[in-house]
């Protein structure tokens, strides 16, 4: 490994010299930019704090060294950002929170805009409406929102971006109640690639529709989302972690959980997990209510767990309660099955998987392996407010994400394990359709998705439209500068 890494480093290091000379012409815009903005908004070179933050991601293998970074303050300074990069051909990356596993989606060798000034949180007690700023991550907005005793339907684990959740989709612990963050998005304050400030509202079907999971940044850059709010109070509910020894009982419980329980309010995410040379287990349990009507997480509480922090607590204390931290800081990759249910045969696959792949991917540096099972009732597809929206392409059919993580140390260990994580989801795919299940063309969840997915497996239908819109809103390919889902 040592020696594979060394030669990494050396073509690593040999691949700098032409990037050094893009970045030479990137620096030019920086200072353009750093001329062009308001007193609200600010340039910061390589070397800085503000830098070294606004180029960090969750996982290492998403950051690159971009030639300055800018936080932008206004909406109008956004504008003037791209209208620069714009006029200069300069790639660029635009980050909310950072999560994007894929890289170069959030980020850039060129200008790289960090949007965590754009930090508002707003609740509008008048109509039950909250407008967010698009920087913000959603444990501010689950604390901002806390004293007016309501909430929005945004992200269950510590640290994720509001911006890139939202316009991918949104599964929340509030999904299974209200439907996902896509359905619960009233308006979209967007920048167009132009520089143009602009209000996208129902007055605006097609735009709405294009934002509404599967944008990103192809329309432009979202600086403020206005949500639909509910009444919130205390839930119940937190972490638990098994040993390989107990997978029985979590396989159990897993199963009688996302095939009996039918209670809106209930929800959990079992993360079968590969760490530390064994399998095992995380699980998350969440219940909208102090405590849970009796029965329902009982098996759950009958593991025999290795460690427990699960009572009645704030939203906002259930969600920093997850690991998500604990395995971040390292390569990463995201892929994705769409299910339709969880059988014990299915279960059995995707234990299988970790332990055969755990020790064969530990060879390449891989120190962490997560299949997170995260069963939604049937009709999650039919909640929301408003239902026209590019994600998910059809709601014909509700479909469950399967979300497959793998976390490992060195980057010449990339491919490797990017193949591995693709095959894997392939064989899991394979297991469900051998038990009849429908789904070998069933729409991939984008912000789950590896970036080697075909965009129609994951835009399905819709794909077409969506490159309409794009060239309609983008005629001069601004936004073909960034990284992230294209519709060129
Ligand atoms: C630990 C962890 C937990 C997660 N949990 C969930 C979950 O419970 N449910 C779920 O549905 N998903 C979940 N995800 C997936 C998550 O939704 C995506 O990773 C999402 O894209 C992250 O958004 P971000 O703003 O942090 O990402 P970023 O990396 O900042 O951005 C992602 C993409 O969006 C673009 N973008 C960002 N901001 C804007 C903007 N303002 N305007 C236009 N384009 C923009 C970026 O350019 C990039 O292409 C999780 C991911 C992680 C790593
Ligand atoms: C970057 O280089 C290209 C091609 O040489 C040139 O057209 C463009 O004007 C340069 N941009 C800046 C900001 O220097
Ligand atoms: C809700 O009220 C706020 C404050 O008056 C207003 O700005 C916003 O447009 C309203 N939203 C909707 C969807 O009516
Ligand atoms: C669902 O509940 C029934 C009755 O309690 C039980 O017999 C069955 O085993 C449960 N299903 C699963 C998958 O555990
Ligand atoms: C399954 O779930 C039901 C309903 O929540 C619960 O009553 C039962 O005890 C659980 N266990 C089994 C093995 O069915
Ligand atoms: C376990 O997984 C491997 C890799 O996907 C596969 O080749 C093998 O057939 C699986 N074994 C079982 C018993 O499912
Ligand atoms: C999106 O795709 C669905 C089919 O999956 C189709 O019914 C719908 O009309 C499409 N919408 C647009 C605007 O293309
Ligand atoms: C900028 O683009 C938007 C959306 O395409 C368009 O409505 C607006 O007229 C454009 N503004 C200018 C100044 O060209």
């Amino acid at each position: 490994m040592v020696k594979l890494s060394l030669r990494a480093l050396v073509a690593a290091s040999l691949l700098l010299v032409p990037t050094v000379q893009a970045n030479l012409n990137a620096t030019e815009a920086c200072i353009q930019i750093s001329k062009a903005i308001s007193s609200s908004s600010e340039v910061f070179w390589p070397g800085s704090i503000h830098y070294g933050q606004d180029t960090h991601h969750w996982a290492t293998s998403s950051s690159q060294l971009s030639a300055c970074s800018v936080e932008p303050g206004t909406a109008e300074d956004v504008g003037k950002i791209l209208q620069i990069v714009g006029s200069t051909r300069t790639p660029f990356s635009v980050k909310g929170g950072g999560h994007a596993t894929n890289p170069g989606f959030s980020s850039s060798t060129g200008v790289h805009i960090a949007l965590t000034r754009l930090n508002e949180v707003t609740y509008h007690a008048v109509n039950q409406t909250a407008t967010v700023g698009a920087g913000l991550v959603w444990d501010d907005v689950y604390e901002g929102l806390e004293p007016h005793g309501v909430n929005v339907v945004g992200g269950r684990v510590t640290g994720v971006g509001v911006a890139g959740f939202t316009l991918g989709g949104g599964y929340s612990w509030l999904s299974n109640q209200y439907g996902l963050t896509v359905d619960n998005t009233l308006s979209y304050e967007l920048v167009f690639p132009n520089g143009t400030v602009s209000l996208v509202d129902s007055s605006n079907p097609d735009l709405l529709f294009a934002l509404k999971g599967s944008a990103y940044n192809n329309y432009g850059i979202v600086t403020r989302f206005n949500f639909k709010a509910y009444p919130q109070g205390q839930v119940w509910g937190g972490l638990l972690t098994a040993t390989a020894d107990q997978l029985d009982a979590v396989n159990e419980a897993t199963l009688n959980f996302s095939n009996n329980v039918t209670d809106p309010k209930a929800q959990i995410i079992t993360a079968y997990n590969f760490v530390l040379g064994e399998p095992g287990a995380s699980i998350l349990l969440f219940y909208d209510g102090p405590s849970p009507p009796a029965g329902i997480f009982d098996d759950f509480l009958a593991i025999k767990a290795f460690t427990k922090d699960v009572k009645t607590r704030s939203f906002l204390s259930l969600v920093q309660s997850s690991p998500s931290d604990a395995t971040s800081n390292q390569r990463g990759a995201f892929h994705t099955v769409s299910l339709l249910e969880y059988t014990p045969a299915l279960i059995d696959a995707i234990v299988n998987e970790t332990r055969f792949l755990g020790p064969r991917l530990g060879l390449a540096s891989a120190t962490f392996l997560s299949y997170d099972v995260e069963p939604f009732l049937p009709s999650i597809f039919a909640k929301g407010t408003t239902k026209t929206a590019s994600y998910p392409p059809s709601r014909a059919q509700s479909l469950l994400p399967l979300n497959l993580y793998f976390a490992w140390t060195f980057s010449a260990a990339d491919e490797t394990i990017r193949n591995a994580i693709v095959q894997s989801a392939e064989q899991i795919t394979k297991v469900a359709v051998s038990e009849g299940q429908s789904i070998s063309n069933a729409p991939l969840y984008s912000n789950y998705a590896i970036d080697s997915t075909p965009k129609d497996k994951i835009f399905g239908e819709n794909l077409s439209m969506l490159q309409i819109l794009k060239a309609q809103y983008d005629p001069s390919g601004v936004m073909d500068l960034a990284g992230g889902w294209k519709f060129q």
